[in-house]
């Protein structure tokens, strides 16, 4: 059975102090909850993962991802986070292929592909993210490009490989825009990218892997959308920064 999970992108906000707040009222309200085959996880600045993943604390279910990583193992890249250094701290799960990153920092599927590769292989899950933005999805051509992304970042993988990566359909036009994909679009996309898996690596392996939707995800539409048969849960941007509504968004898986 594929594995739920509702994951909390902060993105670049936050104090220390407040995401110490944030963190801490929502294992109040949630640590009980978070039973079965759901998992939690909160991707915190660089910063504030060690910090946060010891105020967790032993909950297995909850935990905490980075929001990128280089795709270098070590040595002169001033500014950059390894996944070596990751792994050394017990982080769990490392985001890959945001679009922001796609867009304000040139990341394309081949470098992507990179990132991937060095997440695996010290043993991070990767959340692969892939969508379209506006004028792909106007002129139809969503299906493709998705499919194109995927491709190109993943498909070199074998088989066992795959089956450790989370991915993450987010609409480009749909970030942080309020407006979200029907259920009905992100059902249809999800069983696309599920599809794809299936040709390339068979039913068995692509019905294992667990796609997220990301894009304007919150309390009053979380619900429907989990209730899709190929949405496994939710990559949250704004809303995860509310601990209320965070809280609401994870009762709805
Ligand atoms: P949003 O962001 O929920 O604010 O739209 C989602 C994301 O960028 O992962």
């Amino acid at each position: 059975m594929r594995q739920k999970i509702v994951a909390g992108n902060w993105k670049m906000n936050k104090t220390f102090e407040e995401a110490n707040i944030l963190a801490s009222e929502v294992m109040g309200m949630v640590a009980d909850e978070v039973k079965g085959n759901v998992k939690v996880i909160f991707c915190t600045p660089f910063p504030y993962l060690h910090p946060i993943k010891n105020l967790l604390g032993s909950n297995s279910r909850i935990s905490v991802g980075a929001q990128n990583c280089s795709e270098h193992e070590s040595g002169a890249y001033t500014g950059e986070t390894s996944a070596v250094m990751l792994k050394s701290m017990n982080i769990p799960y490392v985001i890959v292929g945001h679009s922001e990153r796609r867009q304000y920092f040139g990341e394309d599927g081949k470098l992507l592909a990179k990132k991937v590769d060095i997440a695996l292989k010290n043993g991070l899950t990767p959340i692969f993210c892939c969508g379209e933005p506006l004028d792909v999805r106007e002129k139809n051509g969503h299906e493709a490009l998705v499919k194109k992304q995927v491709e190109e970042s993943l498909f070199h993988l074998e088989a066992a490989q795959l089956e450790k990566v989370v991915i993450a359909y987010e609409p480009v036009w749909a970030i942080g825009t309020g407006k979200t994909a029907t259920s009905q679009q992100a059902q249809e996309m999800h069983a696309v990218i599920r599809k794809h898996l299936a040709g390339k690596y068979g039913a068995n392996v692509a019905d294992n892997i667990s796609i997220l939707y990301g894009g304007s995800v919150n309390a009053a539409n979380a619900k429907e959308l989990f209730a899709c048969p190929d949405v496994d849960g939710g990559l949250v941007g704004g809303a995860s920064l509310k601990s209320r509504e965070f809280t609401e968004i994870i009762k709805s898986i």
